[in-house]
């Protein structure tokens, strides 16, 4: 089970592969919980990438691409993994294709949640007075905002083209969309459904 999580901050990418990571028994990799680890600990990666997170852009290509490289070919994501916040430019999406051609093992899915943006600016804010995420503060929201429509939304189409996008609703209880999320899924060909279903299925689910 090899899973993209795609949408935009705040539709629930990283509550939603935490989640699916326990039922499926598979490593959830976040990009963005890796980079602010990084920052944690005042690694190089993370002195490099503090201030672009702070104001909502994205790390570059080369390095974010290396960091997946390393990270699916560790031992736990032999047999699968969820990944949340890469790809989120078409360079990364061309160079997971490549690794995971390389390696002989396609994705199996890719859920694309939606939910309307005043929602998502609502849920962030939330988040920033519960926890104080550094880049949960409005301007940056928007420039996220920004950035996910530029860079990270041509991605929906070219998951499409490849037949392996399901779009899932994100609003509502966080398990109502975990169902949603397990619907779209089975018609991929797992974690309930057939395990050979064809992959363009997924098309249009939930
Ligand atoms: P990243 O950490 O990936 O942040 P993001 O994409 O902005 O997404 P969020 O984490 O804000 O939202 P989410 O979709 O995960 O939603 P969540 O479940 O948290 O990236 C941060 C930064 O790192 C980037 O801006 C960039 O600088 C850098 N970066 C990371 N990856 C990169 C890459 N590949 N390339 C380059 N740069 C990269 O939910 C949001 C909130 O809503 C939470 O409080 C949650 O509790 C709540 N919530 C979730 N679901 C529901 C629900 N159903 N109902 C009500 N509330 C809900
Ligand atoms: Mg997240």
């Amino acid at each position: 089970m090899r899973v993209i999580f795609l949408g935009p901050p705040g539709s629930g990418k990283g509550t939603q592969a935490k989640l699916l990571s326990e039922r499926l028994s598979v490593p959830a990799i976040s990009t963005g919980d890796m980079l602010r680890a990084a920052v944690k600990d005042e690694t190089p990666l993370g002195l490099q990438a503090k201030a672009v997170m702070e104001r909502g852009e994205l790390v570059s290509d080369e390095i974010m691409i290396g960091l997946i490289r390393e990270r699916i070919a560790r031992a736990d994501a032999v047999e699968g993994f969820l990944l949340d916040g890469f790809p989120r430019t078409p360079e990364q999406a061309r160079a997971l294709e490549k690794l995971l051609t390389g390696n002989g093992s396609g994705l199996t899915a890719v859920i694309n949640l939606f939910v309307p943006e005043a929602l998502l600016v609502e849920r962030m804010l939330g988040r920033a007075a519960a926890e104080g995420r550094a880049d949960d503060r409005m301007e940056a929201i928007h420039e996220r905002l920004r950035v996910y429509r530029e860079k990270t939304e041509p991605l929906i189409d070219f998951y499409r083209e490849r037949g392996l996008l399901a779009e899932v609703n994100g609003v509502g209880e966080v398990s109502e969309v975990a169902d949603r999320i397990d619907r779209a899924l089975s018609q991929a060909g797992g974690p309930c459904g057939p395990p050979d279903a064809p992959q363009a299925r997924v098309r249009g689910a939930a």
